[in-house]
């Protein structure tokens, strides 16, 4: 059913969007639109937020609405929102003001709130706090062009409803701030794990998983405009689950990987986020099976004691996801593993705390995202248990175990220092016009003086002669 061998004519189509029914519009055509205008987004928080803009852009751009990064002179401005924890809200609140400011000179613009807070908060934030003209949660973006009509003619307009349906699997995502070479594609939509400090379940609603086919046709389209790397999405990529409601067959994570992977050997593939509960051998054979899954597993811990996984309702403990990890040591053994970390949670003695430390050695991770306790009003762990850990015992206890990351990621990079990796090429480096920047198959990010000849998009052998604990630096070999 899906396309083995797709064409490789590349097309030059930065401008070019696909609407629903794959017709092509362009930013100029819009922009010579007469009635055409400009919006601005601002995105927060996880990767999935980030691919939720792409699909909001889509809908706005079907509607004569298109993407400016000039706040000042857009009619619309949009900030996709991140609960994950307070301090993620306190910055979303102080770019509220900011946006009002752009708005006093320029009367008339309207101001929205997508995604998780427009989740949490729903009315509060048109009724208390007055800096927003727009609600709307994260199942509800087709909605947009109405309650963009309704705020117009002066309504408060929201619209937080979650839906058990809703993947927008035929939305072709306007790519946004792109390189023209990695995308994300999301493949499933909400949370049924009910992690107890969590509050995604709450802001966006059940999981659900994507057609299976779509999401090969979206990765096909991707490689012929020149993309060669998708990030397949969602909170827990394990459990995704379609069944083809023809032939009743049951597409699991480990198939779909398969699907995606066989669309061409050049387009890479990355997940994110694997849970550790979920994740089946059959998923880590499907990665050492095919070169281009890259061999990098976002595996998160949060906690290394079996106690405390337990309070955070992971349903998994320490024997368990040291036996994970064994596995993906056995099945894929140059694979990178990586992982989110939280200190401070309810309860927490500093014996926890040093399982926690002991597993991440255990692990090596390659890297971390690592945070204190915030509690989340709502979630399981704000109505059962008490926040008794003192900031200063959670902070503290952070910066432990970031200094202990940071040494196992200058190890690890050190032991890359003579080896030879694949790169693509994504683009130039921040620092130098005569490097590149590209990463490889364990995510890990390398730059390099450019050679003439090669490109964006293109695949080189860089062999790494030094490194520092985020970065790997070398010398492209000649083959
Ligand atoms: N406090 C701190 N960190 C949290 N995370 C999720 N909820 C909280 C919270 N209440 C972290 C987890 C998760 C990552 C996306 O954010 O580590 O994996
Ligand atoms: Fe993403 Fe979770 Fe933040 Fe929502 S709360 S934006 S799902 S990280």
């Amino acid at each position: 059913m899906y396309n083995n061998n797709p064409t490789l004519d590349k097309v030059d189509d930065k401008k070019i969007l696909h609407d629903r029914q794959g017709e092509v519009l362009t930013l100029e055509k819009l922009e010579l639109n007469p009635d055409a205008k400009r919006f601005y987004i601002e995105s927060y928080g996880c990767q999935m937020n980030f691919s939720d803009s792409e699909i909001v852009a889509a809908i706005l751009a079907e509607n004569n609405y298109f993407p400016t990064k000039n706040m000042e002179e857009s009619d619309l401005i949009l900030i996709n929102t991140c609960s994950i924890r307070e301090k993620a809200e306190d910055t979303v609140r102080k770019r509220l003001f900011i946006y009002n400011k752009v708005k006093k000179q320029r009367p008339g613009t309207l101001i929205g709130v997508l995604g998780c807070m427009a989740e949490r908060l729903k009315q509060k934030f048109l009724e208390e706090e007055k800096l927003v003209d727009l609600v709307v949660g994260p199942d509800a973006y087709r909605d947009l062009p109405n309650l963009i009509n309704s705020a117009e003619e002066g309504n408060r307009s929201i619209n937080v409803l979650l839906s058990r349906e809703e993947t927008y699997a035929d939305i072709a995502p306007l790519r946004l701030d792109n390189n023209g070479v990695t995308a994300f594609i999301s493949i499933m939509r909400g949370c049924d794990n009910m992690c107890s400090f969590c509050v995604v379940p709450f802001t966006r609603g059940r999981e659900r998983s994507r057609n299976a086919f779509s999401i090969v046709s979206e990765a096909t389209d991707l490689l012929n405009r020149g993309y060669r790397e998708v990030t397949l999405l969602g909170q827990n990529v394990d459990s995704y689950k379609w069944e083809n409601p023809e032939t009743k067959e049951v597409v699991n994570f480990a198939n779909l990987l398969e699907m995606v992977a066989r669309v061409h050997p050049d387009l890479r593939i990355r997940f994110s986020t694997s849970h550790p509960k979920d994740i089946t051998d059959e998923v880590l054979y499907t990665i050492a099976k095919y070169e281009n899954i890259c061999n990098y597993i976002h595996l998160p811990v949060q906690s290394g004691n079996s106690r405390i996984l337990k309070l955070m309702n992971r349903t998994y403990d320490r024997p368990w996801y040291m036996e994970r990890v064994e596995a993906i040591r056995r099945i894929i053994p140059d694979c990178a593993i990586s992982s989110d970390i939280i200190t401070g949670f309810c309860s927490e003695t500093e014996e926890d705390h040093q399982d926690t430390l002991s597993i991440v050695k255990f692990a090596d991770y390659s890297m971390s995202f690592m945070f204190y306790y915030s509690e989340r009003p709502g979630t399981l762990a704000a109505r059962k248990y008490e926040d008794d850990i003192p900031l200063e015992v959670k902070k503290r206890r952070l910066t432990e175990v970031i200094e202990l990351q940071n040494q196992l990621s200058l190890e690890s990079n050190q032991r890359d220092v003579g080896q030879t990796f694949k790169v693509l090429i994504e683009g130039s480096s921040k620092k130098s016009d005569a490097d590149f920047k590209g990463r490889n198959s364990q995510n890990k990010m390398l730059i390099f003086p450019k050679k003439d000849g090669l490109k964006a998009g293109d695949y080189t052998m860089v062999t790494v002669n030094r490194a520092n604990s985020a970065t790997l630096f070398g010398e492209i070999t000649t083959s």
